[in-house]
């Protein structure tokens, strides 16, 4: 067993409140990057507890990456489900074997573009601004896909429409996203300006 591998039911106390912690099982390239691309865990909880607001509930990360927001919320709204759409293999990887070392059995992580994916079954989504890598002079993850304005247009297009299309009382969550890709019709009802997070209800 590697220095990192855990066996079940012994993960360190803090895994769940300390980012350093919860990173250190990731490769070294992951956990640099961790501060810019990955939610912390605090914030994780806080969006959880607006996207989760009752048992049962069935929330959407798109662009889940090593799935740190899935599993950390997960873990603290055990009686909701918590899928993710990832279109990085190597990242949907990671977040599988990180499911699997973690203590939670309600998450889902699917590799794909989350244009194929529907929305229709899910009650709330998370959106961490998972296309701004498509603009020019921003941090990217690395240089395994292409990028273009033009694609940050297509997607952030997409999901408005996909937004717009869902149920009234659905709930969204933006963590460092642009108020211009939130549809009319969602209100914003909460915000921490200092994470910069808002929560977003459609009425
Ligand atoms: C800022 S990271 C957030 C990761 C995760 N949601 C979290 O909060 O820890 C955004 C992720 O979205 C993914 N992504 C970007 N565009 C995507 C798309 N069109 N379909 C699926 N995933 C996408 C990226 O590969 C990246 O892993």
């Amino acid at each position: 067993m590697s220095e990192k591998e855990i066996e079940p039911g012994l993960l360190p106390l803090n895994y769940y409140v300390n980012d350093s912690v919860f990173d250190s099982f990731f490769p070294e390239q992951i956990k640099k990057i961790s501060k810019v691309h990955w939610t912390p865990l605090a914030i994780a909880k806080k969006a959880a507890s607006f996207l989760a607001p009752v048992p049962g509930s069935r929330i959407l990360d798109i662009g889940s990456g090593i799935g740190k927001f899935c599993i950390a919320a997960a873990h603290f709204f055990p009686d909701s489900e918590f899928h993710g759409v990832e279109q990085r293999k190597d990242l949907f990887n990671l977040a599988i074997e990180a499911q699997q070392r973690s203590e939670v059995n309600n998450v889902q992580f699917l590799h794909g573009n989350f244009t194929e994916l529907s929305l229709e079954y899910y009650d709330s989504i998370y959106f961490y601004n998972a296309f701004a890598e498509n603009m020019i002079d921003v941090a990217r993850i690395d240089e395994s896909i292409d990028y273009s304005p033009g694609l940050y247009a297509y997607y952030s297009n997409y999901l408005c429409k996909a937004l717009e299309n869902k149920a009234s009382g659905t709930r969204l969550v933006t963590y460092h996203g642009y108020e211009h890709e939130i549809p009319i019709g969602y209100k914003m009802v909460e915000q921490d300006i200092r994470k910069p997070l808002k929560m977003w209800i459609k009425e």
